[in-house]
């Protein structure tokens, strides 16, 4: 997606993740979901709480789809994922996109292992598995998803956002994200 179309809603997210009860509010929000999701999703960092809460607003009228939106970004996990990796990200995403892919694209050799959770757990913590975790949370959730027993049309629209959308509800899970 265009990191710099996007700035605007990155800008209302952020003031939004700035609210104290945010916390609140996403307590209030995970009644929808079980046990062990609800704990993967209030296990978020603010501004990743803050984002999906705005994406799930928008798609309200669709439960399974409003649930996925809640957890579609919860494979960024706090503890995987350091604040300077996600700072650097970013800022290669706004500036030098091809050498952003290029380094994503070496995590991505030099993890090992069946399925994302191992290859990234395979990688040294800091920035190599920090950016497997950028570029791979969608996987990363669905996998953590699948084991805490979730529906599968949940595991399926969180495991393919990042990708291209398959079907009509997908395309929603990405239009909304987008705009937030
Ligand atoms: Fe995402
Ligand atoms: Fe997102």
């Amino acid at each position: 997606m265009n990191t710099w179309r996007n700035l605007p809603g990155k800008a209302l997210v952020t003031a939004y993740a700035l609210r104290p009860r945010l916390r609140l509010r996403a307590g209030e929000a995970a009644a929808v979901l079980s046990q062990g999701e609800r704990e993967l999703f209030l296990g978020m960092k603010r501004y990743d709480l803050a984002h999906s809460l705005a994406v799930a607003d928008r798609l309200r009228d669709d439960p399974p789809l409003y649930r996925a939106a809640l957890l579609h970004d919860a494979g960024k996990l706090p503890s995987e994922l350091g604040l300077s990796t996600r700072w650097l990200y970013t800022a290669l995403e706004l500036t030098a996109p091809r050498f952003l892919r290029r380094l994503c694209g070496r995590a991505e050799r030099k993890a090992e292992g069946e399925g994302a959770v191992e290859r990234m757990r395979s990688l040294p913590r800091g920035l190599w598995r920090g950016l497997y975790v950028q570029s791979h949370h969608g996987e990363i959730a669905a996998e953590l998803l699948r084991g805490l027993g979730s529906e599968e049309e949940l595991v399926r629209l969180v495991g393919g956002h990042q990708g291209r959308p398959a079907d009509v509800r997908a395309a929603r899970l990405r239009e909304a994200d987008d705009s937030r």
